[in-house]
């Protein structure tokens, strides 16, 4: 029902392989892969070559977030080097629903990312095209910074908006959610109407660098978070 993706933007970059196996061991869903370009956002992190690296290390989907601006040309190298899952930002695409034709075409699911300040409204006339909807609680291009409360209402918007369009189509999409989440917010987030949760710092920062099970108990500890919003 919930499903956990770590950041791996807060990872060992010299040992992203290790990193990814030990994460699903220790029971995360997904990976999530954050894309910047300096240009976009204000940081530069990794591409479709470091993709293709860790695509071996899990058969775990690959939640590839864009935060690139133009997003069409670098769509195939992604679904090329093993994404499962792509979104980007409407900002930064002309034509949005023929992104996300292009990542559909390639063969993944397909999602909008919507800033803390950015309406939904973007996704109103491409619902047919959506997979995931991803809500940022911080603005994009760092890992470790505080959730924005101000999400929690946005959620219940997007929400709704999710299951009105469920309830006349039969289609699911994920509402999925960036930024800030740790053990003490995530159940109040869950309860808000997101059911994929992306960690970053909370994640990769726990237990010790040597001890390849350190993350076994913070994963343990957000799912056994979950499981209170779900009973
Ligand atoms: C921010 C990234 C996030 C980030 C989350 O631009 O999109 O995925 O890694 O990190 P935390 O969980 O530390 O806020
Ligand atoms: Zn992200």
């Amino acid at each position: 029902m919930y499903r956990i993706a770590p950041s791996l933007l807060s990872a060992d970059f010299a040992r992203l392989g290790e990193e990814v196996r030990n994460v699903i061991a220790a029971g995360a869903d997904w990976i999530h892969f954050d894309v910047m370009d300096n240009h976009y956002v204000p940081n530069l992190t990794i591409g479709p070559l470091v993709c293709e690296a860790i695509r071996p290390h899990t058969t775990a989907p690959i939640d590839v977030h864009l935060m690139v601006k133009p997003v069409d040309r670098i769509i195939p190298d992604f679904a090329k080097a093993g994404a499962n899952v792509i979104t980007f930002h409407p900002e930064a695409s002309e034509h949005i629903d023929r992104s996300l034709g292009l990542i559909r075409d390639a063969g993944c699911q397909a999602g909008l990312v919507f800033n803390p300040a950015t309406p939904l409204h973007h996704m109103d006339h491409v619902m047919d095209k959506l997979d995931v909807v991803l809500l940022m609680s911080v603005n994009p291009g760092f890992g470790g910074q505080k959730f924005i409360p101000e999400t929690l209402v946005k959620l219940r918007a997007a929400r709704e908006k999710i299951d009105a369009y469920a309830a006349r189509s039969g289609r699911r999409i994920l509402l999925e959610i960036d930024g800030g989440v740790k053990t003490d917010n995530i159940a109040e987030i869950a309860r808000a109407g997101a059911d994929t949760f992306v960690a970053g710092s909370a994640v990769f920062g726990a237990g010790k660098d040597s001890d390849p099970h350190r993350y076994d108990s913070i994963i343990g500890a957000l799912r056994s978070e979950l499981a209170g919003v779900a009973a």
